[in-house]
């Protein structure tokens, strides 16, 4: 008997690797028994994963994945950023998830409670692993990482008088900690919470702030364990669901929809101060409280200096968070332990994050374009020191944007000068609020998109840093928009055009 395979027509707007993969998917259906995997198709050996794109939502991710061991599912759940926030990458956090090896749903911190209630949903329809019992895994899984004590040497602020914004250039010394870096990389830093809420938790709690408590295998008192080792503003499900033990049935709904973060809970994104002071009555043992919380995670900042322009120094930009939530102001643990709490010469633990994609072309002829609003400007100023020290000879152009002007733009005096000096071939600027109607980095593409079109067809490399939730997304409908307008092509294939750039690393996103 003949079998007929259907086949992708070569049309469809998939990357190699996706066209691969689905052609083999539909050879396994066609050719295996009922309910074979696909892993029988031709995929094995090149597997790729092509729900491994953040500008795709989470039902389009999880489409991609259907039908792919758990492993791949949970993947397919994670925000794809590789941001190694969670100390994993999305692959080998859904593996250490699927394996046994890690409890933790809540570690994917730009996935958000989208990210966890999928994974809890897809775990809860999964067989238990077959592995040894579930540990926590700590730190374990970022073997090797050097972390090291580097010095403060200050914040200074990059806003003007009148800004909304607190944006700080950071510079820490590294001379004779062995930690070195590239452009394109992260930097790490464990940073301690804010005394005053962590004063305020204790007080809750009701307990002694000098008691020696026990944590993650080590003594300290309990105000150190909750300013430096546990995650007390996100406070994971875990803890939740501890309130939820002995809390009775009325309390318990409250807390199970905010544990989901339904739209009619009681608290959105509450901290743990919020959860204590809301359920007066819950208190389990505080050494299971302390069990329940998530470890403090390390936070990354993009890399904003060239380690040949400043040798034993790393900068960074940093927008330091302060906002308002359930009637309380809240700050920022990491930004704000930078842009207020560290003093002058202050040691802080640090560590490099190497890029994953994230890097300038190997060739210096090649073009560049930067597009980086806000703080997404940092490793562009990294990327522009280098190109200028290294003498590359490509031509270089950036996007920048930000809310005024007057005050918010980042790094004026350099990019001046860096314009002046012939390193900056084109500058586009977006200030949003300096008129009536909103002008954003994706305006200035489109507007100059013959010359964008231009410079890709001379084999520029695309690159994006900054916010991934709105900005990043729309300057990939840009980018899309750019090839189906200069290109002549429809939609689809002006996605695959973008989707074939990402492919061949001419197009990289720093995105969080
Ligand atoms: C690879 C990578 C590179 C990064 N590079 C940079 C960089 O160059 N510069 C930079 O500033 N940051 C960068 N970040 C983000 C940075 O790591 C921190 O997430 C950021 O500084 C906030 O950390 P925090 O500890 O101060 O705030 P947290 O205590 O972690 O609180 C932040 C949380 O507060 C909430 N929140 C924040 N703002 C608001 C608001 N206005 N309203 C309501 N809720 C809000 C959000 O839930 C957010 O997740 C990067 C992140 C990654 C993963
Ligand atoms: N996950 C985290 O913990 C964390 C921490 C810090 C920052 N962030 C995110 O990172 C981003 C960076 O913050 P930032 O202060 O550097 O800059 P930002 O808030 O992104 O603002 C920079 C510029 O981008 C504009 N902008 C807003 N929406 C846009 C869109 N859809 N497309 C293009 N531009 C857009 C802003 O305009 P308007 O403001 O006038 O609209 C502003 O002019 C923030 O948006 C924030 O969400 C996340």
């Amino acid at each position: 008997m003949t079998h007929f395979t259907p086949k992708l027509p070569d049309e469809a707007p998939f990357t190699p690797a996706q066209r691969a993969w689905l052609n083999g998917f539909f050879a396994g259906l066609m050719g295996g028994e009922a309910g074979a995997a696909p892993a029988a198709a031709p995929v094995a050996a090149e597997e790729d994963f092509p729900w491994h794109d953040s500008a795709l939502e989470l039902p389009e991710r999880l489409a991609l994945a259907e039908g792919r061991p758990l492993a791949r599912r949970l993947m397919a759940a994670m925000a794809q950023l590789d941001c190694g926030q969670c100390g994993y990458l999305c692959q080998s956090y859904a593996e250490a998830i699927a394996g046994g090896a890690e409890s933790s749903l809540g570690k994917c911190v730009p996935g958000g409670k989208e990210t966890s209630k999928t994974l809890r949903a897809l775990m809860a329809d999964a067989p238990a692993p077959a592995s040894a019992p579930i540990v926590r895994a700590e730190a374990a899984h970022a073997p090797g990482r050097l972390i090291a004590e580097a010095v403060f040497k200050g914040a200074a602020p990059l806003n003007g008088e009148g800004s909304a914004k607190d944006t700080r250039h950071v510079v820490f010394d590294l001379v004779g900690t062995g930690l070195d870096y590239r452009v394109g990389d992260a930097f790490g830093l464990y940073a301690s919470v804010d005394p005053a809420l962590v004063d305020a938790v204790i007080a809750a709690l009701g307990a002694d702030p000098d008691r020696i408590v026990e944590c993650r295998g080590g003594t300290a008192p309990l105000r150190d364990t909750l300013a430096r080792k546990l995650d007390i503003a996100r406070p994971s499900d875990a803890l939740i669901e501890l309130l939820m033990r002995d809390a009775d049935a009325s309390a318990r709904a409250a807390l199970g929809k905010i544990r989901d973060g339904e739209k009619d809970a009681p608290l959105a994104d509450p901290d743990l101060l919020d959860l204590l002071l809301a359920f007066p009555t819950l208190r389990p043992p505080l050494d299971e409280m302390l069990g329940a919380l998530e470890e403090l995670q390390p936070r990354l900042y993009s890399i904003a200096s060239s380690p040949v322009a400043h040798p034993g120094e790393v900068h960074l930009t940093a927008g330091v968070v302060r906002f308002e939530r359930n009637g309380r102001a809240r700050l920022g643990v990491a930004s704000n332990f930078l842009g207020g709490r560290l003093a002058v010469g202050d040691r802080v633990r640090c560590f490099v994050q190497p890029a994953h994609g994230f890097r300038l072309p190997d060739d210096p002829q090649r073009p560049v374009i930067m597009i980086g609003p806000g703080t997404g400007i940092a490793p562009f100023r990294a990327f522009l020191e280098e190109r200028r020290a290294t003498k590359a000879p490509g031509k270089n152009w950036l996007f920048f944007g930000d809310q005024r002007a007057a005050c918010d733009f980042l790094y004026r005096d350099e990019i001046e000068t860096f314009q002046a000096d012939g390193t900056l071939t084109r500058l586009d600027l977006a200030f949003s609020r300096d008129q009536a109607e909103k002008i954003y980095v994706q305006d200035r593409m489109r507007a100059a998109g013959a010359e964008f079109w231009a410079w890709l067809r001379e084999g520029a490399h695309v690159y994006v840093c900054g916010d991934a939730s709105r900005m990043a997304r729309d300057v990939d409908a840009a980018l899309r928009d750019i090839a189906a307008a200069q290109g002549g092509m429809d939609a689809a294939a002006a996605k695959s055009f973008v989707q074939r750039l990402t492919a061949d690393r001419r197009y990289q996103r720093d995105v969080y």
